[in-house]
């Protein structure tokens, strides 16, 4: 079997490695030896550490070593949309077994990636673009196709989860965790798709579409990032027995879907509230399986190589024995429901006058707007007066609806937070 790589950074070089160290177990598994034929970079005189491959199969014309008529398998680990795409859609187009861990390419454009699989009868493998290591695709993709997917709540990015942990832990704010996070080597130089949620929404795009049976974007999903969250939040969920992850929820009824990333208040109890540092793990909730839990490394050269590993052999296997990977399943085209049709609950802060009558103020406005109240709190007195209300569940629409009215209010000197809760608070 011989195999195309494409990237040789973070990811590619574990490839390597792994391929070379594991050589004679991996023949013995596919039933053939992989060779790697062409390594395809964007400079050539890198210093790549003691990589155990000859310097000769380097090169920078990714397109020319996907058109060889020698190969059979394309890893694509480089990422963004193009020229990935291009080289891809030309691997597939030409019948070759593609494995890509590009999460941002298959959430914005998977439909054309699947469309050259299927022209070319090809196998497209993705299982690293979600939670790294965590075997959770080929669950979604195989395993539980002979039941309905209700729910998919998932922890699936590790640098903001590794933040959320460690000011739960200290007490940290935002900006101390995330130079924590960077000094550690967990968060890039530039952290903006992590913290604003963008990593996450590519994967929860992948997520819904294979566990609905939909093709979900990336532009379908709705997102707000982490940054917001404080210090004093933190205290807050801490005291109502909860914490605060940055969560990936999709979610089917009878006839639509809904996909969000979003910090959220999660009881301590809930499975999801103790996966800590880096880690990532997906909730799974089916009508027949009942509750299903993935953890695991979501991230880092090694676990993800292990995933895309995985892929080549199953490919490889295909190959040799003439079968094919399941092709995508998009049959139920579920229309996907906007952010204010969700059903949530909030958790809201506010500053406010401590005088007769303000309770009332407060909670006729969200009677005005149909959101029924679970929980009042108020603490302090006179000047540092403040209301911390928990909601039942309404549409998000309702719930934003309401802190709207609310931040108008005369009495309300400001709304110190706003957050969403999950599970059973
Ligand atoms: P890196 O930035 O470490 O590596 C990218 C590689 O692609 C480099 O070898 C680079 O070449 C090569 N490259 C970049 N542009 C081109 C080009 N135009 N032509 C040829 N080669 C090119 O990325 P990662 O290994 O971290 O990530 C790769 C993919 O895996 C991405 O899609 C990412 O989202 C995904 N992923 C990464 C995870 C991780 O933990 N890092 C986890 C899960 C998924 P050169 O070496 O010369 O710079
Ligand atoms: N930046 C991502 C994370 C890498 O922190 O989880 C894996 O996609």
């Amino acid at each position: 079997m011989r195999l195309a790589l494409l990237g040789c950074g973070t990811v590619g070089s574990e490839v390597v490695r792994l391929l070379h160290h594991q050589a004679d177990d991996l023949t013995a598994r596919i039933g053939a030896p992989l060779e790697i034929v062409g390594i395809a970079v964007r400079r050539i005189g890198r210093e790549r550490g003691d990589l155990p491959v000859d310097d000769g199969l380097f090169t920078t014309d990714a397109l020319g070593l996907v058109k060889r008529d020698d190969v059979d398998v394309v890893v694509e680990v480089v990422g963004g949309i193009e020229p990935a795409r291009t080289w891809l859609v030309e691997a597939l187009r030409g019948g070759k077994s593609v494995i890509t861990a590009n999460k941002a390419l298959l959430a914005e454009d998977g439909a054309t990636l699947h469309d050259a699989a299927a022209e070319g009868g090809a196998d497209l493998y993705y299982e690293a673009s979600v939670a790294g290591a965590i075997p959770l695709l080929r669950p979604l993709r195989e395993s539980l196709h002979g039941d309905n997917v209700t729910r998919v709540t998932g922890i699936v990015n590790g640098t903001t989860n590794f933040i959320l942990s460690s000011m739960d832990a200290t007490g940290a704010g935002f900006s101390e965790a995330l130079e924590e996070a960077t000094e550690l080597g967990y968060a890039e130089a530039d952290p903006t798709a992590d913290v604003e949620g963008f990593d996450a929404a590519a994967k929860a795009a992948i997520l819904a579409s294979l566990a609905f049976h939909t093709r979900v974007t990336a532009a379908d999903v709705f997102r707000e990032g982490m940054t917001g969250v404080t210090a004093g939040d933190m205290a807050s969920a801490r005291e109502m027995g909860c914490t605060i992850k940055l969560l990936c929820i999709a979610e089917r009824n009878e006839d639509s879907v809904s996909v969000r990333v979003h910090p959220a208040m999660i009881p301590r109890t809930h499975p999801l509230a103790s996966v800590g540092d880096a880690f990532n793990a997906v909730f799974v909730e089916a009508e027949a399986a009942g509750q299903l839990m993935f953890y695991g490394r979501g991230a880092g050269g090694t676990p993800t190589a292990s995933a895309v590993l995985g892929d080549v052999v199953a490919a490889a296997r295909n190959r040799l024995s003439g079968t094919r990977a399941p092709s995508e399943s998009n049959y139920a085209h579920l229309p996907v429901r906007p952010i204010g049709a969700a059903v949530t609950r909030y958790h809201i802060n506010l500053d406010v006058d401590d005088k007769p009558g303000v309770l009332a103020a407060v909670a006729g406005v969200f009677a005005k707007h149909e959101v029924s109240i679970a929980t009042v709190r108020q603490s302090g007195r006179e000047e540092d007066a403040k209301l911390v209300i928990v909601t039942h569940v309404a549409p998000d629409a309702n719930l934003a609806a309401t802190v709207d009215a609310l931040s108008q209010l005369e009495i309300v000197r400001s709304i110190a937070s706003v957050l969403r809760v999950e599970g059973g608070v």
